[in-house]
């Protein structure tokens, strides 16, 4: 099984078109406020599009900046696609 929270790696960031370190501000930021609510919706359970659709309202939920938001997101698209063996050409 693979980890359902991926650590960012440099082949996500290459897939991705991004650089890792934003991937792993992503990860931090979804690790420290996304089950302050309700329990952590893991990357694999959500498509990429959905993931579009709810963040900007779970991003005022949880108070992040634009860019901050922008920083979850495309983790959570990554992680996504890691999780499933996808390629994550978009
Ligand atoms: C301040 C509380 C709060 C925080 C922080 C929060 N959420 Fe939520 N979340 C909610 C509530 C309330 C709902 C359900 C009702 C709604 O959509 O507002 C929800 C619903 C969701 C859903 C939809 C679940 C479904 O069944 O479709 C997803 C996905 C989600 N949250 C992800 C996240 C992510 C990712 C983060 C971190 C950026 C986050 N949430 C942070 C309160 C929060």
């Amino acid at each position: 099984m693979s980890d359902p929270i991926p650590e960012a790696t440099p082949e996500m960031a290459l897939e991705m078109g991004v650089e890792q370190e934003q991937l792993a501000r992503g990860r931090e930021m979804y690790l420290a406020n996304c089950n302050r609510c309700h329990n952590r919706v893991l990357p694999e359970t959500v498509d990429p599009e959905y993931w579009r659709g709810v963040m900007p309202h779970m991003a005022r939920n949880a108070e992040l900046s634009e860019s901050q938001q922008e920083d979850v997101l495309i983790y959570l698209m990554a992680a996504h696609g890691t999780v499933h063996g996808l390629n994550l050409e978009h």
